[in-house]
């Protein structure tokens, strides 16, 4: 699931590709945006996307799809308690920092780096984690760390963060966890 530029769902479609996801395939591209640029991308990779109207048909699509885990790549809508119920401990979302740092409500995209270097922080990084009720909230799954720099603007940070950390960790995280499912141990 996506709302931007969708650079994480392109590393998962790179990671399909080279066999760093082998559990598990992309079957769906749901965007909280209209114009999301991450809709070229799965268009551009014969992926099928729809644009998410509302939680209802958002999940009878995913249950149609026979949907098993859901990838929040980018993705900045809070989802309701009943959807999170639907889909426990299947969905998973990338955080561009080391949570329990710089998260929680109105810490997404660029903010996110904009709190690490107001505090000073020498390290940062990316988490992914399961998705519960509370944002940010979930068990965490895996962790990297990447150097803050100095004289880092946010947009330098950010890209470094992204680079280093978000487009590693999530095609890893989500295989590991497409491999528990498909192995039946999750
Ligand atoms: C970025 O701020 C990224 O750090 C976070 O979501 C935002 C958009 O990412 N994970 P993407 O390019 O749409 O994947």
């Amino acid at each position: 699931m996506v709302s931007g530029g969708g650079t994480n769902l392109q590393a998962l479609i790179d990671a399909e590709k080279s066999g760093i996801i082998k559990s598990g395939e992309i079957r769906l591209v749901v965007s909280s945006t209209p114009g999301a640029y991450a809709l070229t991308r799965a268009e551009n990779s014969g992926i099928r996307s729809v644009v998410m109207k509302d939680e209802d048909q958002l999940l009878e699509i995913l249950k149609s799809e026979g949907i098993e885990l859901i990838v929040l790549a980018g993705f900045l809508k809070i989802l309701s308690p009943e959807f999170i119920g639907a889909y426990r401990d299947r969905i998973i979302n990338i955080h561009p920092s080391l949570i329990p740092s710089f998260c929680g409500k109105g810490c997404y995209g660029l903010h996110v780096h904009e709190k690490a270097l107001a505090y000073g922080v020498k390290v940062t990084g990316a988490t992914v984690h399961f998705v519960n009720e509370i944002t940010d909230g979930g068990r965490i799954i895996a962790q990297k760390a990447v150097e803050v720099c100095d004289g880092d603007t946010p947009e330098i940070l950010q890209k470094r963060v992204m680079e280093q950390a978000e487009w590693i960790l999530l095609p890893e995280a989500t295989e590991k966890i497409a491999y528990e499912i498909m192995k039946g141990i999750r």
